[in-house]
This record gives structure tokens, C-alpha cells and sequence, in this order.
């Protein structure tokens, strides 16, 4: 009925009017479902940002994860939300919005965040049970005032409504194209894709963590998803995907 055309990503649609989170319902339901798994809600009640903060996720946004289960090393796990930003900046494009990527979680346009990801899972050093990757794109939702400075949406950036099912059936499209990609190995050209359509890469940031504030210039990143940060003193300095807030100087 959605006519998805995709070989991993949607093999199961679990639509839902209104939901918690559906991060929190997807973590639930993982180890019993197949990889490629999606949960949708129309509206969640507690959806959830990094470090429990709240994300805001009325009518008319795409509130949706993935469940995978990928056979790869525990490094390569930081590169599916990688795989997912990817994913959504190609979408924007195909509606012709020029999304940016802002490590590590965030898709940017005219510097205010459009999409947020959310990647959780359950791993050992030696095994993946499962990733689940929340996406929050604001499409056609209303930004609250507060948050106005800092959040955009598709309606707002082309001054009309998209339908909300094309947006989702392009972004599954785009997500499995990129998850095969990844499942193949291509690391390499997941990461020089995310370089070109990098907010951060060349520019002058801070990293503000709980004890410590580092400024320098962001230069790369690396296979392990890490951000490898210039000091003024020219020393290289990996940033670890945690706790961290990137902000541009
Ligand atoms: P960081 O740089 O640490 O990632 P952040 O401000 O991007 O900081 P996140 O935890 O990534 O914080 O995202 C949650 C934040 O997103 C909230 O603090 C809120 O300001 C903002 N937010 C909440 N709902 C939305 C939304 N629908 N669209 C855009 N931004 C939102
Ligand atoms: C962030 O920017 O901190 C990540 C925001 C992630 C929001 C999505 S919406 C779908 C999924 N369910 C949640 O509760 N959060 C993610």
C-alpha cells in the first residue's frame, strides 16, 4: 500500500497514532523483531533527545526508528547514524532543501536543526544484538516559539506543506540504499560523503564537555565516527560521540 521499494529498511511498517517514543517501544520490541523493522507515530507523547533531553514531536513531523542488526565490529556502530544523516540530507535535497550535517547527530539547514538522530542499541565487545535508530524530522509539524531560534522545518524552509508519505517512503529509500552500502563495507565512502555535506569539517568549534571546554578547528573524521579536532597548537585531538556538545565558535 505505501509501495516501498526497498530491500532491508520498511520490511515491516508498525504505524501508530500516538506513541511514548518510539525509541523506547523499538528498544522493547528488538530482540523479537527482524532487522529493518520501522516504528512510526504520528505523535509522541515523550520523545526523547541525547542525554534524556525532550523532543518536542507534535502532528505533522516524521517521528520513526529503525531497528537493525548488523554482523559488523562494535567500532563501526558510531557510522549508522552517519548512514542515517546521509540518508536524510539526500531526502531534503530530493524536496530541494540543502541540508548540512552537524557532528554527530544533528541535520542542519540555514544552521537550525531540522532532524535530530538517536542511536541506541544493545551490544558486547564482540557482538551487535541490536542498534535502534530514532529519527526526528520536522516536515510539516509547528516549531515552538521557544525553540525557534534553534529548530526549522520543511514547511518553513519552502513556504508549503510536503506530503508527509513521500518524505517517509524517500527517506526509507534512502536509508537502505545506505545500510547496504554499509552492510558491504563501504566505510570509506560513507565517511567521504558525510565530509562533503559536513557543517563542521574546516570550521572553528568548541566542544563543551561536563569538566572541559576544547577549541580548535574540526579537520576530519574518523572510522571509529570520531571528530578529529585541531588544537591551536597544532596538536590532533579525537572527540568520542558521548557526552559532548559541539558548538560553532
Ligand atoms: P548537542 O549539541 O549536545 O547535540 P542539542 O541542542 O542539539 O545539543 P540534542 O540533545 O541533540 O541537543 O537535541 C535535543 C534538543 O533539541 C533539545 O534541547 C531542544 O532544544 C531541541 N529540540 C527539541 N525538539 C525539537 C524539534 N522538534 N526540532 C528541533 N529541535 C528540537
Ligand atoms: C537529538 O537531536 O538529540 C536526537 C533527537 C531524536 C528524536 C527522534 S524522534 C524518533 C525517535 N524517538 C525518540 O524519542 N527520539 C527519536
Amino acid at each position: 500500500m505505501l509501495d516501498i521499494n526497498t530491500e532491508i529498511i520498511g520490511r515491516k511498517v508498525i504505524y501508530l497514532q500516538e506513541v511514548e517514543s518510539t525509541n523506547e517501544l523499538a528498544k522493547k520490541i528488538a530482540p523479537q523483531e527482524e532487522e529493518g523493522t520501522i516504528i512510526v507515530a504520528d505523535i509522541q507523547r515523550r520523545g526523547r533527545g541525547r542525554k534524556l533531553r525532550k523532543w518536542i514531536s507534535p502532528k505533522g513531523g516524521l517521528w520513526m526508528s529503525v531497528i537493525l542488526k548488523p554482523n559488523v565490529h562494535l567500532v563501526h556502530i558510531t557510522k549508522l547514524v552517519f548512514v542515517s544523516a546521509l540518508a536524510v540530507v539526500e531526502t531534503l535535497a530530493e524536496f530541494g532543501i540543502e541540508g548540512k550535517i552537524k557532528w554527530p547527530n544533528d541535520v542542519l539547514v540555514n544552521r537550525k536543526k531540522i532532524c535530530g538522530i538517536l542511536s541506541e542499541g544493545k551490544y558486547s565487545t564482540d557482538s551487535v544484538e541490536y542498534v535502534v535508530l530514532g529519527i526526528g524530522l520536522n516536515v510539516n509539524n509547528e516549531i515552538p516559539v521557544d525553540l525557534l531560534d534553534v529548530a526549522i522545518s520543511m514547511k518553513d524552509v519552502l513556504g508549503f506543506r510536503v506530503p508527509l508519505v513521500e518524505v517517509f517512503r524517500n527517506l526509507l529509500e534512502k536509508l537502505d540504499k545506505w545500510y547496504l552500502r554499509y552492510l558491504d563495507g563501504q566505510y570509506a565512502l560513507i565517511l567521504e560523503e558525510w565530509k562533503a555535506y559536513s557543517a563542521v569539517i574546516g570550521k572553528e568549534v568548541r566542544i563543551v564537555g561536563d569538566n572541559e571546554e576544547i577549541i580548535g578547528t574540526a579537520v576530519d573524521v574518523s572510522d571509529d565516527g570520531s571528530l578529529i579536532i585541531a588544537l591551536k597548537d597544532g596538536t590532533l585531538k579525537k572527540i568520542y560521540y558521548g557526552d559532548v556538545s559541539l558548538r560553532f565558535s
